[in-house]
């Protein structure tokens, strides 16, 4: 197959065939691990399994073999989760990577959905997966568990999707696992999954905060998929949202977005998935759907609420700057206009709006890449991607 001027410079696309979500986000090894939802037998959704990349610096991957296949065998397809470093040997030899996953069983009775553990001791190169699921609440939409390092124990936070529910669990050995709390909304919509959680710490002024991610789909903006985020705190067992959800990109193409574990710099870095489910124009390429760039997460205060900060890890390649209180608008290509009113400091990109709090001036930084841009304002408490096929 040959290949294409849309093929990204500085984005992660697999060689071929689709991707979704990015999974077991891990440094280990001296590389940053990138496992990722994909069909290793098509460009479009299906036969999940887990692809596999590395990077010493976010921005140049290798692709690997397949990590962990589909059990089509058993029906067993390979959704999303996360992965840590197994440091006291719980699971596997002493420093095993060990991936946390959803197995998907889908057979004429219905679907259900269980979380199961693989280990690998090579580097992440090969799994085996442990036989038996490790939580099973018996459901169909129950799924996308993270795991991450709490004090000297696990903690995970896993979708209950129809509910609109995360609940938090523990576990001293990633074994055996307790459940502690649920954070929800018994409000949402029906129609709305949610899924791909996310739960850590950020620092402001000194403080920790703690952030939740969750991805919902529909219901996001301009009603496609998208990821919110709310702030507060966790005491261990408990999360308490002190804010109102807040959209984590104000563009259509950036969901199932989650952090690094184990990240040795201490960074909270997040890679999204670029595209949506169901919204995006996408041309028959070798390939479907990319990742966003990786981004470094803090918190800064807007609006008088604490907000999540993004910032890429490269350098945008296009600024727009704008000193005057002028109604402004720019094309950025034949499929995309940014518009700015300094009244309201609304910024909208094909309908896809965000306020930002300075109003009169605009700073906007453009990372262009040869299908996608992504729009980051100046305090980066607003972002917009978009995959596009334009010239
Ligand atoms: C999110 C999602 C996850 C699921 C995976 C399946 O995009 O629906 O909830 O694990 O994709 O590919």
């Amino acid at each position: 197959m040959g290949d294409s001027k849309f093929r990204p410079k500085f984005h992660f696309t697999p060689k071929s065939n689709w991707i979704n979500d990015p999974n077991g986000l891990v440094w280990a090894n001296d590389r940053y691990h990138l496992f990722y939802q994909h069909n290793p037998f098509g460009t479009k959704w299906g036969h999940m399994s887990w692809g596999h990349a590395s990077s010493l610096d976010l921005v140049n991957w290798v692709e690997h073999p397949i990590a962990i296949p589909e059990d089509a065998l058993n029906s067993e397809a390979i959704f999303s989760g996360s992965a840590v470093i197994d440091k006291k040997g719980s699971v596997g030899n002493i420093g095993a990577m060990v991936a946390c996953y959803t197995a998907c069983y889908s057979s004429p009775e219905g679907t259900r959905q269980v979380q199961k553990l693989a280990v690998s001791n090579d580097g992440g190169l090969t799994f085996e997966k442990l036989p038996e699921p490790i939580v099973d609440r018996n459901k169909a939409d129950f799924r996308d568990p993270k795991i991450f390092e709490f004090k000297d124990e696990w903690r995970m936070v896993v979708a209950h999707s129809k509910e609109h529910e995360i609940e938090i669990l523990r576990s001293s050995d990633l074994l055996n696992w307790e459940s502690l709390s649920y954070f929800g909304a018994k409000e949402e919509d029906p129609e709305i999954v949610w899924e791909c959680p996310d739960l850590f710490p950020v620092e402001l002024e000194g403080e920790e905060h703690w952030v939740l991610l969750v991805s919902v789909n529909p219901g996001g903006p301009l009603n496609g998929s998208g990821t919110k985020y709310f702030v507060g705190s966790f005491d261990g067992t408990r999360f308490s949202s002190e804010s109102d959800p807040i959209w984590l990109d104000f563009g259509r193409d950036n969901y199932a977005g989650v952090t690094y574990n184990n990240e040795p710099n201490a960074e909270r870095i997040l890679i999204a998935w670029m595209n949506s489910w169901g919204k995006t124009p996408h041309p028959e390429l070798p390939w479907t759907g990319a990742m966003t760039i990786p981004r470094k997460l803090g918190l800064t205060r807007s609006f008088g609420e604490i907000r999540l900060t993004q910032e890429p890890v490269t350098k945008p390649n296009l600024r727009i700057t704008l000193n005057e209180a002028n109604a402004f608008e720019y094309q950025i290509n034949s499929e995309l206009t940014v518009r700015f009113d300094p009244e309201t400091g609304i910024i909208a990109i094909n309908g896809y709006k965000a306020q930002s709090e300075v109003a009169r001036q605009l700073q906007l930084d453009l990372l262009v890449d040869n299908c996608s841009v992504e729009v980051f304002n100046l305090d980066r408490t607003i972002s917009f991607s978009f995959l596009t096929f334009a010239d």
